[in-house]
């Protein structure tokens, strides 16, 4: 069998502070609102990719083959990389994730950034990080992001083709020493995907328009208070875009519940940390987890409030990091 060379890319994943749900054309994935982000140094993925002769396209995901509707989704963001590159050979795809699948905290963004890098890289595609950071939109919205470090931010796009609706960093921030505290607060995959919750979001939530009307507010807000490395003004920004999205979500019908009590009990833990005098504040994605940006002089402490509390099994504590890169190349 002849083979391509093989191109392996990493990527981390990235938290955002500015929430991205909803979407303004889901056959193109293109977001129906900006959004902002802190791309992180842990919780990231390694993928590799070779095209091969083989009949179809494989993923092998943590060690093991992936099932079908996983292997499909990435079959289908490959044949988009095989258009442009003109080929049509299938591909081979080894990916691993630095946290368990199971922790229900491998993501989506991480994984498209480093398949979108390795893949365009594989089939011999010279992107710019731009064309990378649409491409990766097409897998997940929030994979757009992770193709840059630091803070990120995201942009709607105006256009139809979503050639504009793609990610660019915000150097502003680069070299603020912040932290993201990640408290785990369960095990197992989340209770809906963040592509099926968002779409329900919108066709069933009375507050959805709202939500969506105040995320320009909350950007503009939070770029201020990156350039002015202003933690509390951005923590607040950050607090009330998590709470506004997953109330959005929550007032669907049915309703899309992804906290759990220890969701509220490490809310309240971040809360009581900041009344003490500690700058903590939380943010919450599709899922039950409770993320804390901190100064990284504090992150220790923060880690310690949250492992106290009940139902929390453990705490990691990550630092902005790099965009997606190629690490091997043979
Ligand atoms: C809550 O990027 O996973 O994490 O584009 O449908 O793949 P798709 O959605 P995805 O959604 C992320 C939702 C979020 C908020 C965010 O990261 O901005």
């Amino acid at each position: 069998m002849t083979a391509s060379k093989a191109v392996t890319a990493v990527a981390g994943t990235n938290i955002a502070l500015v929430k991205y749900w909803g979407k303004r054309d889901v056959a193109l994935n293109l977001p129906a609102t900006g959004s902002l982000s802190l791309t992180l140094d842990r919780l990231g993925t390694r993928t590799t990719v070779v095209f091969d002769d083989g009949e179809r396209d494989r993923l092998i995901l943590d060690g093991a083959p992936a099932g079908d509707a996983e292997t499909a989704r990435v079959s289908a963001f490959l044949d988009r990389v095989r258009a442009r590159a003109e080929i049509a050979r299938r591909a081979l795809v080894t990916t691993d994730n630095s946290v368990p699948t199971a922790a229900g905290l491998a993501s989506s963004a991480s994984g498209f950034a480093a398949l979108a890098l390795a893949a365009a890289r594989a089939a011999g595609l010279a992107l710019s990080p731009a064309e990378l950071s649409a491409l990766a939109r097409v897998g997940s919205g929030s994979a757009a992001r992770s193709i840059f470090g630091g803070f990120v931010e995201m942009a709607r796009g105006e256009r139809p083709d979503g050639s504009d609706a793609i990610a660019h960093a915000l150097p502003e921030g680069d070299g603020w020493d912040v932290r993201l505290v990640v408290a785990i607060t369960a095990s197992g995959p989340k209770a809906m995907g963040s592509t099926a919750a968002m779409t329900h979001t919108a066709r069933t939530s009375p507050f959805h328009d709202a939500w969506i009307a105040s995320v320009p507010g909350d950007l503009a807000a939070a770029r201020a208070a990156i350039a002015a490395r202003d933690l509390p003004a951005l923590g607040a920004v950050a607090e009330r875009s998590a709470l506004r999205m997953h109330a959005a979500a929550m007032a669907a019908d049915p309703a899309i519940i992804y906290w759990n009590a220890a969701t509220l009990a490490a809310i309240a833990c971040v809360r009581a940390l900041r009344a003490a005098g500690t700058p903590a504040f939380f943010t919450i994605d599709a899922g039950p987890h409770v993320k804390t940006l901190c100064h990284a002089a504090d992150a220790d402490a923060v880690a310690a409030a949250l492992r106290a509390v009940p139902g929390v099994s453990d705490c990691l504590i990550a630092a902005p990091g790099p965009g997606a890169r190629v690490v091997e190349a043979a």
